[in-house]
C-alpha cells in the first residue's frame, strides 16, 4: 500500500454523550477516549484519522462532501440517522468514498426500528455490536478493502 491513507471518522447525534449515555448499552468510554483509541490503532497501520462529531444532519453531510478532496475512506457511526436519513445515504453514495458503517451496540439485537439501516446498502460493510472495537475492526476493514481494490481510489 502506498504512503499515508487518510480516513474521516464521523460520529453522529448523541455520541458526544458517550461515557455517561446508557453505559450498559454503549460502554463507559468517552468520545475522546474512543477517538484516541481509533487514532492510535490507525496510526499503527499508517493511517491518519480526522474526526468530527455532530448532532446535525447537515454538518455530517457537509463533512462527507468535503472528504472528497482528501479522504481515502470513511468510518461512520450515524447514530439514529442510520435508521432515518435518506440524505446521509445519498451523500455517501454521491461521493463514492468507501465507507464502513459502525455501531457500538448490536443494532440487530435491539428494538425493531434499529434493525433497518438506510446506509448499509451503499457502504462496503457494517460492523455492529463490539463497542469501541467495532471502530478498530472498521479500520481493518478499510485496509482490507484498499488492498483488495489495488488502491486505485486515491484523491
Ligand atoms: C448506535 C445505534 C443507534 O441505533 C443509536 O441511535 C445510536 C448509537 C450505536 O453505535 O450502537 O445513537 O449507532
Amino acid at each position: 500500500m502506498p504512503t499515508t491513507r487518510r480516513v474521516l471518522l464521523l460520529n453522529g447525534p448523541n455520541l458526544n454523550l458517550l461515557g455517561t449515555r446508557e453505559p450498559q448499552v454503549y460502554g463507559s468510554a468517552t468520545l475522546d477516549e474512543l477517538v484516541q483509541r481509533v487514532e492510535a490503532f490507525a496510526q499503527a497501520h499508517g493511517i491518519e484519522v480526522r474526526h468530527l462529531q455532530s448532532n446535525h444532519e447537515g454538518a455530517l453531510i457537509d463533512a462527507i462532501h468535503e472528504a472528497r478532496a482528501w479522504a481515502h475512506g470513511i468510518i461512520l457511526n450515524a447514530g439514529a440517522y442510520t435508521h432515518t436519513s435518506v440524505a446521509l445515504r445519498d451523500a455517501i453514495a454521491g461521493v463514492g468514498i468507501p465507507t464502513v458503517e459502525v455501531h457500538l451496540s448490536n443494532i440487530h439485537a435491539r428494538e425493531s426500528f434499529r434493525h433497518t439501516s438506510l446506509i448499509a446498502p451503499i457502504c462496503i460493510g457494517q460492523i455492529s455490536g463490539f463497542g469501541v472495537y467495532s471502530y478498530l475492526l472498521a479500520v481493518q476493514a478499510l485496509v482490507y478493502h484498499w488492498q483488495r481494490e489495488g488502491s486505485s481510489s486515491v484523491p
